[in-house]
Order: C-alpha cells, then structure tokens, then sequence
C-alpha cells in the first residue's frame, strides 16, 4: 500500500540538523525522574503462558474489525520472554526509570481468588533485574487490562464488586513487591476506558459504545476503588511511598478569545481531568459544573465516602501528551444540555484536536492549519500546560509527567530501516517537550519527572500495530523480534546530559 501523501512537511526547512540549545538558567535536578513508560497488555505477550488468565483486551481483537487489521497482543513484543534484555537496553543509554504495569490476570488469573505464584515470581524478576542494572521499578496496577473473569461474571468496572476486588489485587501486590518498589500508580487513564472518548477505542468489554450512565458509573468505581487502594498502599507501603491516579488529557486551548469558547475549553477540563482529579486533589467529589449538567445520573458520594477519596494522590500523575483547541459548538450550551443523542453532549465543547487517520499519528495542533507552530513544538504550550496543572490541582509533591510521547507521522508505512530508525518529528517533539518542562521549571513549577511513552514500539490497542509511540523499532514481522534504538530516543537521553544541575 502506498503511503498516503503528507498533508504537512515533516519538518521546516533549515532545522533538519539542531543542537539543543543550553540555557544557563535551566537545569534538572539530580533526583529527577526522567525514564520510559510500557504496559503488559501493550509488551508482555505470552498470553497464555504461565498460568495467566484471559483479559479483555485477549478478547477484543477477536471480535473482527475492532482492532486495525485484526491484530491482537498475543506476541506483542514478546517481553515476558524478552525483559532482561529490554532493561539492559534501557539501561545502557543511562535511563533512571522503567515504569510498567501488572498484568492482573497473570497475578490473579481470574481476577479474584487462587494466586498464580508464577507471575509474582516473573514480576519479582523483573524488579530485581531493574535493580541489578540501576533503573528505579514504578507499577501500574491497573493499564486497561482487565481479568476476562470479571467482565463476565459482573460487567467489570460497571460494578461495584470491582472495588473489593481490585482493592485485594493491590494488597497483594504492595506485599509481594513494596518492599522493593516505592512508586505505585494505581489506575490508567480513566477517562479512556470508561468510554468518555468518542475515538474507534471503545475499551469497554461489551463491545458497544457505554451509554453515559455506564460511564460516570465506571469512574465512581475507579475513584472508590483507587482511594481505598491508596490509603491501603500507606499502610503497607510505609508513608514515603508515592501513590497516585495516572489522569491523562492535553492542554485545552479557546479557539477564539470569545467567552463563549473561554466556557467551552473550562467544561472540556471540568469534564475530562477534573471528573477524577477534583475529587482527588480538591474536595473528593466531582466539579460542580458535572453536578449540574449530568445530575440526572451522575452517581453520589457519601459523605463519608468523600472524605476518604479527597487527598487520595501525592503526586498529580498526567499523561500530558499534546494539546487541542476547544471552541463552543454553534447554538451554544443550549444546544446540546440535556440532549443525549447529541454526540457533544454532555460537555458540550469542540474540539479540533485531531486523532488524524490519514496520518496514523497524534498531532499537537490543529490538523486544519498544517503550518502552526504548534505542530511540533511542545515548547509553545507546554508551560502554560503545567502551570496550569499545578495551579488547579495543587499536589503535595508536584507534577510527574508519567506519560508522553509522540507517533511519527507515516512510521508504519516506512520500509527503510533508516528512515524509520531517524525519525526527525519525534526527535524535534522530545527535544521542544523537555525545554518545555524546564522552562515551566525555571518559572516555578515542580515537576518531579519525566516518563516518555514509550520504549519500544509496542501494541497501540484499537490501532494495533499500525500506530507506533516506540523510542525503539521492532519489526513485528521478525519472529525474533529485534529491537533498535531510534535517533529520538538519543535525543529524550541527551536532554539530561545537557541540562544536568
Ligand atoms: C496512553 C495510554 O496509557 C497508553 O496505553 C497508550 O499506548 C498511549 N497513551 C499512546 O496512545
């Protein structure tokens, strides 16, 4: 299949070859965070091996045309097998960091009940061999993955039953592995598979698009589920161990300076991070604004119940990949109130944010002006992005940036190895993003690291293999499955070299 034609060049003229620039006044300190992020569904394979159980994301490839080409993760990039050498690849380039994620149903293999005692052992190794070469281990509990079991028995995250039982997966995780692991995030990017994003990556297991009484009532449960998780992880863990919920979404941008637009982008915020970080950071229940528009099904905390979820986080973990501009839809908030047929419905804003098909790649900026700035550059929004954060959602410890990265426009279509091995996009958006953080550093924002998705090319869910994040190729083709480092990778690594403290 021939490439589709770049709508965009894909970089400007002249900067084809850039030396990051050294200002004096930025730096990172020593104890920062800056290491890859990946996720068991995502890597691991070996699906069936060991005495794991199924999860939902085994299933979904199977029903057809879920995922692109009907791929699924049973191989993925094999790491269950090839961890040892994934780390020491990591940890050759001076990498601090290797955050993953459990694989419940390898833990659990039906979610609840009987230990398989071979996947503790496998994530003991894991660990250990983190360790040995010097890289810092971060989990994840839960990355999407849900036990098949769950889903069948009671519909998973839509019951409450999940709570007890993810609380009893977190125990016996924390024992198992906190003795060697002190930086726990407990739930994945909620507002992705509770269904809130219209995007062909309907995580929820029934196969149909949650209607959005399923929705608010997934992410009551994650709140409940997640908080009690935490309060248990401090106890088990000690009160220096750092616990939080891994929130996700980009910098919200007015299309226009009209008020109109100013209220769109505050209920595109109110409606994506503040459902789960209001509650977590500010009052333990959602943001008034969610009361009003959905208060005719959106589930209510006790008071009690309140109580226990605020202050839940002692970091504010955002996945901040990118942002979108935000316009109020023609008709204004009357038009869609109310209305659940209206796609807009209920946050009622626009966004020109673009999951572009064509391009298979995420684009930071507006699809429709090829020639922004802000297509590359994470340096335009970046600072104002976490200002922002940090203003809104106050933490005890500051900001992690526990997720970003970037999928080169055109990758999977490439069939040179050095075309795909330089990849001048994803070098150019790593590059901007950490003098982004610095900037934002040096104006007094805290933020504590630094996780960029991902290492490796890896299993991209509803998109399979067809949309890669990977700072490494693999050529899913080759049975042996072989990494290589791309270029952009060498420049995430050298942004630390250059801004050492
Ligand atoms: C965030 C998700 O946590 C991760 O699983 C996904 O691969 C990346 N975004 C890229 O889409």
């Amino acid at each position: 299949i021939p490439p589709p034609p770049l709508y965009y060049a894909p970089f400007p003229t002249g900067q084809q070859v850039f030396k990051m620039p050294k200002n004096e006044s930025w730096s990172f300190p020593k104890d920062f965070l800056w290491g890859v992020a990946g996720a068991a569904q995502q890597i691991e394979g070996a699906v069936k091996a060991e005495g794991r159980g199924p999860s939902i994301w085994d299933k979904l490839p199977r029903v057809p045309n879920y995922v692109v080409n009907n791929y699924t993760s049973d191989i993925a990039d094999n790491n269950y097998y090839l961890y040892k050498q994934d780390i020491a690849r990591i940890a050759a380039l001076g990498v601090k960091v290797y955050s993953f994620s459990l694989s419940w149903s390898r833990i659990l293999p039906f979610g609840k009940g009987p230990v398989n005692q071979l996947g503790i052992d496998h994530y003991n190794d894991v660990i250990d061999t983190c360790i040995e070469y010097g890289v810092t281990p971060m989990i994840t509990l839960y990355h999407w993955d849900l036990p098949l079991y769950l889903q069948d028995t009671y519909g998973g995250w839509l019951s409450s039953s999940i709570v007890p039982d993810f609380v009893e997966y977190a125990r016996i995780a924390y024992t198992a592995f906190g003795d060697r692991v002190s930086h726990w995030f407990t739930v994945n990017e909620p507002i992705v598979f509770c269904g809130f994003y219209p995007l062909p990556t309907q995580h929820f297991p029934n196969f149909t698009i949650p209607n959005l009484h399923q929705r608010y009532w997934c992410g009551h449960h994650v709140l409940l589920a997640h908080a009690e998780a935490y309060h248990l992880g401090k106890q088990i863990l000690g009160a220096n161990s750092t616990i939080a919920l891994k929130h996700n979404g980009g910098y919200k941008i007015p299309l226009t300076n009209s008020s109109a637009d100013a209220e769109a982008v505050q209920r595109a915020w109110d409606f994506n991070e503040g459902w789960f970080s209001d509650p977590v950071f500010l009052t333990g229940d959602y943001p008034a604004s969610l009361k009003a528009f959905v208060s005719g099904f959106l589930p209510e905390f006790t008071e009690e119940q309140k109580g226990m979820i605020n202050g839940t986080a002692d970091v504010y973990a955002h996945d901040a990949y990118t942002a979108q501009f935000y316009f109020a839809p023609e008709g204004g908030i009357e038009a869609c109130v109310g209305d659940e047929e209206n796609p807009l419905y209920p946050t009622c804003a626009n966004t020109s944010y673009t999951y572009a098909p064509t391009s298979n790649s995420w684009l930071i900026g507006p699809a429709a002006d090829p020639g922004s700035p802000w297509l590359h550059d994470a340096t335009t929004y970046l600072p104002s992005f976490l200002h922002y954060l940090q203003r809104t959602w106050p933490s005890r410890l500051g900001i992690f940036i526990t997720e970003f990265g970037f999928a080169e426009p055109f990758e999977s279509h490439k069939t040179l190895l050095q075309d795909i091995l330089y990849d001048p996009v994803r070098s150019a958006y790593y590059r901007s993003y950490m003098q982004g953080v610095l900037a934002a550093m040096s104006e007094g924002v805290r933020v504590v690291g630094t996780l960029g998705w991902s290492f490796v090319d890896n299993y991209e869910w509803a998109q399979g293999y067809s949309v890669t994040f990977g700072m490494q190729y693999v050529n899913f083709s080759d049975p042996a499955l072989p990494r290589r480092f791309k270029a952009s990778f060498f420049e995430y690594v050298d942004a630390f070299e250059v801004y050492q403290e």
